[in-house]
């Protein structure tokens, strides 16, 4: 069973560091990318604080498409070079974004967000896989330390895909 462990969240380097150690027990042994990406969308929405949405975009080939998340239901299909997770999706690096209201063409989905990250999901064949998307009220909510600790937890999600 899961149960939240308290981890000390005034410390971002600490809270991602055992972060990424419950994503590995999370998903160790399992295979299934779907419930894997649920269980790291919970964990992540579970631990960080001050979030209001988590999840993947999923590429079909084509666009993204929303994937397993937690929140409120969002904008289902995003185009590649659209909005902060297309961008992620094009550019193929990761997007801070300081104030969503300052980031042109921002795909405004819940009307709460104010700070969002957005990592891409880049499989090991070089092909795109997706992005993951997180989403915070607080403007200036996301820095590089969570830049570097959101992509070593995608790194332990990306691990997982066969
Ligand atoms: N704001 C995103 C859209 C997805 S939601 O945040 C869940 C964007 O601009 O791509």
């Amino acid at each position: 069973m899961y149960e939240a462990k308290a981890i000390a969240t005034d410390d971002k380097a600490a809270l991602y560091a055992e972060l990424v150690q419950q994503a590995e027990g999370l998903m160790h042994g399992e295979s299934n990318p779907v419930a894997n990406a649920a269980n790291f969308a919970a964990l992540v929405y579970d631990v960080v604080p001050d979030l209001n949405w988590a999840g993947f975009y999923l590429f079909d080939g084509t666009e993204l498409v929303v994937g397993p998340f937690q929140g409120k239901p969002a904008c289902i299909r995003i185009a590649i070079g659209r909005g902060v997770c297309g961008t992620a999706a094009a550019t193929r690096e990761t997007q801070v974004v300081r104030d969503v209201n300052a980031f042109a063409g921002h795909i405004a989905c819940d009307a709460a967000s104010n700070a969002e990250i957005v990592v891409p999901l880049v499989k090991a064949d070089g092909s795109l896989y997706g992005v993951w998307d997180v989403d915070s009220p607080s403007v200036g909510r996301f820095d590089d330390e969570d830049r570097k600790g959101m992509e070593a937890l995608c790194a332990v999600f990306m691990k997982t895909l066969v």
